[in-house]
C-alpha cells in the first residue's frame, strides 16, 4: 500500500470512529432530544480547538459474542480543548456505542485524561450518559470504575472537577460525578441514582418512576446532589463554559480576572433604605448581590436547594469571587442541616482555588427544633463553621442585619479569621435577638409586673437599645467598620485589593478531620 493510501486508509478509519455506534442509533440519540458524545464537546469547546485522543481504542472483551461488537474509540470521546482560550481535558460517553456502557479499555481512555489534567494543571469536564458497567466485562468494569474514582480524589482540589449528567448514570457511577465539584443535569433526559425503580420495587416495595428517583428536579431540589438543573443540552453545555469562567485552571492559580466595565465606586441608594423598619420583615438578598456585584451578573449554584442560603459566583472589579448570602426572604435566613451542608462546601471550593469569599450576614439562627437536632444540625454547622474556619482566602464579610449567636460566629466572624469585618448601621450583632432575650432574663419580673406587655416591651427596648446595633461589636473591633449601605460596593471591592497579597498558612498535617 502507498502512502496515498494509507492516508485514505486513515481518514476513512477516522470517519468510520466519528459515526460512533452508527446512523440508526445516532437517529435514536437524536429522537430522545439527546446529542451524539462529540456534538456536545463541539458545543462544549471552542470551535475548531479539539484534539482526541485514543479514536483507535477497541475493548478487548470476548465473552457474550462481543468480540463480534467492536467500534472505534469504544464508547467515550476524550482529550482535550479549550473554553474561551483556556485549555480543559474532556471525556463526553457515546451512548450510541453499546449504550455509552463502561468497560476497561473506556476506563482506560477517562484515566488518561485525567491523568493528562493532573499532569498540566487543567479541569476535567465529564459527560455522563452510560449504563453503567459494561455487563459483558464483569469485574473488569468495576476496576475501571475504581480508578476512576481514584483519579477523582487525587484530583479534588487540585484542578477543577465538572460533571455533566446528560442520560443515565445509575450504580456505583454515580460516585464519580459526586466526587466532583459541581454536577449539572439536564431535565426529563438524566437521572442518577444508586438502585433504579425495579431494584427499589423488589426491596422496598416502594413504586417510584426513574424521574422521581433520581431525575433532575429531585437532585436539585431535595438531594443537593446535583447543583444545575438545566431545560436541555444547549444550555447545560453553555452554563458549563460560564461556570468554568470564573475557576483557576487549579489550585496554584487565580482565576482570570475580567476587565470591569462596571464603575468601582457606583452607589446604589436603594441599599441605604432596603432593610425593612420591622425587623420581622423580609427583604430580597439577591437585590443586594445585584447592586454590590460587576453589572449585577451572578451566577447562582445549588439555587432550588435549602434556599434559605445563597451561594454563587460573581466578580468584582473583574476578580472572580465567592458569595455566601444568607437569604431573609426564605425561612428568614435561617441556617439549617441542608444550607451548612450547601454553603460549607462551596466555601470550601471557594478556599481550595483561591477564589475570595464575600459573605452577606443576615440570620436570626440556627433552626431550633427535634427534626434538625436528630437529623445532626450540630455536625453539620459544624461543617459551615470548620470550613470557614480553616480557609485562608481573602474574607470579607458585610453584615446587614441579624447575626445572632452561633450563627453570627459560623457566618465568617472576625474569629474565625474573618479579614475584614463590615457592618451596616442596620446590623444587630448579638447574643439573640430581643425577644427571647428579655424573656430569658426578665421572665420572673414581667409576669409580677402590673402590666406584663408593657414590662416585656420596655426591657426589649433596653436590650435592642444596648446589643442591637453593630457599634457594641466594633467597639470591641469585631467589626472593622460600620459603613453606608449604598458604598457597599466600593468597600468590598477596597477591601479585596487590599487583601490581593495575603498569605496564611494552616498547620502542616496529613489532612483535616472535618466533622462529616
Ligand atoms: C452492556 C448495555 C448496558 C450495560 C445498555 N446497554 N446498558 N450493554 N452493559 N450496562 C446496551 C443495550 O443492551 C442496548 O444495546 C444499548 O446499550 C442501548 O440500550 P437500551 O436499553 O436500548 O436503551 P434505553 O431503552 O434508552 O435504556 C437505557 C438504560 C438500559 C435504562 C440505561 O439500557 C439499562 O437499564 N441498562 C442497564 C443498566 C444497568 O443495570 N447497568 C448496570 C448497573 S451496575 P443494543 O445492541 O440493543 O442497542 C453498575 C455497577 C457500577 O453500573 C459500579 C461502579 C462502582
Amino acid at each position: 500500500m502507498g502512502q496515498l493510501e494509507k492516508v485514505k486508509e486513515l481518514i476513512e478509519l477516522r470517519a468510520k470512529a466519528r459515526l460512533g455506534g452508527g446512523e440508526k442509533r445516532i437517529e435514536a440519540q437524536h429522537a430522545k432530544g439527546k446529542y451524539t458524545a462529540r456534538e456536545r464537546l463541539a458545543i462544549l469547546l471552542d470551535e475548531g480547538s479539539f484534539e482526541e485522543f485514543d479514536m483507535f481504542v477497541e475493548h478487548r472483551s470476548t465473552n457474550f459474542g462481543m468480540d463480534k461488537q467492536k467500534f472505534l474509540g469504544d464508547g467515550v470521546v476524550t482529550g482535550c480543548g479549550t473554553i474561551e482560550g483556556r485549555l480543559v481535558y474532556v471525556f463526553a460517553q457515546d451512548f450510541t456505542v453499546i449504550g455509552g456502557s463502561l468497560s476497561e479499555t473506556m476506563a482506560l481512555k477517562i484515566c488518561k485524561v485525567m491523568d493528562m489534567a493532573m499532569k498540566v494543571g487543567a479541569p476535567v469536564i465529564g459527560i455522563n450518559d452510560s449504563g453503567g458497567a459494561r455487563i459483558q466485562e464483569g469485574v473488569n468494569a468495576l476496576a475501571g470504575y475504581s480508578e476512576i474514582f481514584q483519579r477523582n480524589i487525587l484530583a479534588s482540589g487540585v484542578i477543577p472537577q465538572i460533571s455533566g449528567i446528560f442520560g443515565p448514570c445509575a450504580g456505583g457511577a454515580v460516585y464519580s460525578p459526586a466526587l466532583t465539584d459541581f454536577v449539572l443535569m439536564t431535565e426529563g433526559t438524566s437521572y442518577m441514582f444508586l438502585t433504579g425503580p425495579k431494584v427499589v420495587k423488589t426491596v422496598t416495595g416502594e413504586d417510584v418512576t426513574q424521574e422521581e428517583l433520581g431525575g433532575a428536579s429531585v437532585h436539585t431540589t431535595k438531594s443537593g446532589v446535583a447543583h444545575f438543573s438545566v431545560a436541555n443540552e444547549d444550555d447545560g453545555l453553555s452554563l458549563i463554559r460560564h461556570l468554568y469562567s470564573f475557576l483557576p485552571q487549579n489550585n496554584m492559580e487565580e482565576a482570570p480576572r475580567k476587565e470591569c466595565t462596571d464603575p468601582i465606586a457606583r452607589m446604589e441608594d436603594l441599599l441605604n433604605e432596603i432593610i425593612p423598619d420591622n425587623p420581622n420583615k423580609p427583604y430580597d438578598m439577591f437585590e443586594v448581590i445585584g447592586a454590590v456585584v460587576d453589572n449585577g451578573e451572578f451566577l447562582e449554584v445549588h439555587g432550588n436547594y435549602a434556599k434559605n442560603i445563597i451561594i454563587g459566583f460573581a466578580r468584582m472589579n473583574g476578580q472572580s469571587v465567592g458569595i455566601v448570602a444568607n437569604q431573609p426572604k426564605y425561612l428568614a435566613g435561617v441556617l439549617d442541616i441542608n444550607a451548612s451542608r450547601k454553603a460549607a462546601r462551596f466555601v470550601r471550593f471557594c478556599d481550595a482555588f483561591n477564589i475570595p469569599l464575600v459573605t452577606l450576614v443576615d440570620v436570626p439562627g440556627f433552626l431550633p427544633g427535634t427534626g434538625q437536632e436528630y437529623g445532626g444540625v450540630i455536625t453539620h454547622g459544624a461543617k459551615l463553621l470548620y470550613a470557614y474556619g480553616e480557609a485562608t482566602v481573602p474574607k470579607v464579610t458585610v453584615t446587614l442585619r441579624k447575626s445572632y449567636g452561633g450563627s453570627h460566629i459560623v457566618m465568617s466572624c472576625k474569629q474565625l479569621r474573618g479579614d475584614i469585618n463590615y457592618a451596616w448601621p442596620t446590623a444587630e450583632i448579638a447574643v439573640m435577638g430581643a425577644d427571647g432575650a428579655a424573656e430569658v432574663l426578665y421572665a420572673k419580673e414581667i409576669k409580677e409586673s402590673e402590666n406584663p406587655a408593657e414590662a416585656l416591651a420596655a426591657k426589649k427596648a433596653e436590650y435592642n437599645k444596648l446589643f442591637c446595633n453593630p457599634f457594641n461589636a466594633a467597639r470591641y473591633g469585631y467589626i472593622d467598620d460600620v459603613i453606608e449601605p449604598r458604598n457597599t460596593r466600593f468597600r468590598v471591592i477596597r477591601a479585596l485589593e487590599q487583601l490581593r497579597t495575603k498569605k496564611q498558612v494552616n498547620p502542616s498535617k496529613k489532612h483535616d478531620n472535618l466533622p462529616l
